[in-house]
């Protein structure tokens, strides 16, 4: 069974799921934004349409989460729907039963399924045996849903994307795989500094690249952290050592230092560069308190902004 993101779509006939950035084309995610952004705007002017009134949304849980399990919640209930969580041992998917029979079943309740899994193959998986649209709440290899909102941060922020410079800093992770996809497709140069071993995969920057609308979108891959935030509009960071992977934490100490976002890394990019995390910090390791607290942090607002891009999410996908 190819378990691509492509051929998970169309085994699943009519069903449209929420699998990566790379699935969509840039009037798509335009359009997508722009849908967030309206619903914020109605959010905040008395309230949002009840669109999806009586649909529900599972929200499937194999690792720990705040921002994603709240945003989603409350997007569904804003929007008229309602949402069911299900904690990592409450289902134990792949343990006590298959990820291909949870999605058969669950597809006979609900409406959709948001799901954090601890492998990309797993929810590919989940999404070709669902019957119901899949929405993907983090794997190991990517997460969409975070990259969506922050380019509807950073829209907000600047009132632009096309010609911005993002330089992410620390390690090759799932956030910063779908903050790349997200900026070749938007048009925004996308500088890394990772250390060695620990940069994106070559298969990751292929695709990536095939998103580009022009070349001269940049993509540049480096192990300095200084060069990747010169002149950068905005500064991101995630954590080192990411959920699954505590058992590296003595290894990777060693070598993500030299990568913390601090006042003096800070400096070199522009004049009142923001900066973003996706949370939760590490705050004293990939992040200073000075920098997370500080007058250019977005780091709350972008937290925040995960309740208005989710309901774009679920407006667009469960309707
Ligand atoms: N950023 C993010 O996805 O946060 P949670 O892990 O708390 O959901
Ligand atoms: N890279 C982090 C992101 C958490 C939202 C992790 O996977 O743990």
């Amino acid at each position: 069974m190819n378990l691509s993101d492509a051929s998970t779509q169309r085994a699943a006939g009519q069903v449209q799921h929420f699998l990566s950035v790379s699935q969509f084309t840039l009037m798509e995610l335009e359009a997508l934004l722009e849908l967030a952004t309206r619903l914020k705007h109605d959010h905040l002017h008395g309230g949002n349409e009840p669109v999806l009134r009586g649909k529900t949304l599972a929200l499937l849980f194999q690792k720990p989460s705040l921002r994603t399990r709240v945003s989603f919640e409350m997007a569904m209930r804003h929007l008229g729907g309602s949402a069911l969580t299900l904690l990592p041992g409450e289902v134990s998917v792949g343990k006590r039963e298959t990820v291909a029979d949870a999605a058969r079943v669950l597809s006979g309740y609900v409406d959709g399924i948001m799901a954090r899994m601890s492998s990309h193959t797993q929810l590919l998986k989940l999404a070709h045996n669902a019957t119901v649209p899949v929405i993907n709440g983090l794997t190991d290899y990517n997460h969409p849903a975070q990259a969506f909102c922050d380019m509807f941060t950073m829209r907000e922020e600047f009132g632009r994307l096309e010609g911005l410079k993002l330089g992410y800093v620390g390690d090759g992770n799932n956030v910063a795989t779908s903050l790349l996809a997200a900026c070749m497709l938007l048009g925004i140069h996308f500088y890394i500094a990772c250390p060695a071993g620990y940069e994106l995969s070559r298969s990751v920057i292929a695709r990536a690249l095939e998103l580009r609308g022009s070349a001269a979108t940049e993509l540049v891959e480096t192990t300095s952290a200084a060069q990747a935030v010169a002149d950068a509009d905005v500064v991101y960071t995630d954590a080192w050592i990411s959920m699954g992977q505590e058992d590296e934490a003595t290894e990777r100490m060693k070598v993500f230092p030299p990568y913390q976002v601090n006042n003096s890394l800070l400096a070199r990019a522009k004049r009142g560069a923001r900066v973003m995390h996706c949370l939760p910090a590490h705050r004293g390791d990939e992040i200073t308190d000075d920098v997370a607290d500080g007058p250019q942090s977005l780091l709350f607002v972008q937290a925040h902004n995960r309740l208005h891009g989710q309901k774009a999410i679920v407006a667009h996908f469960l309707r």
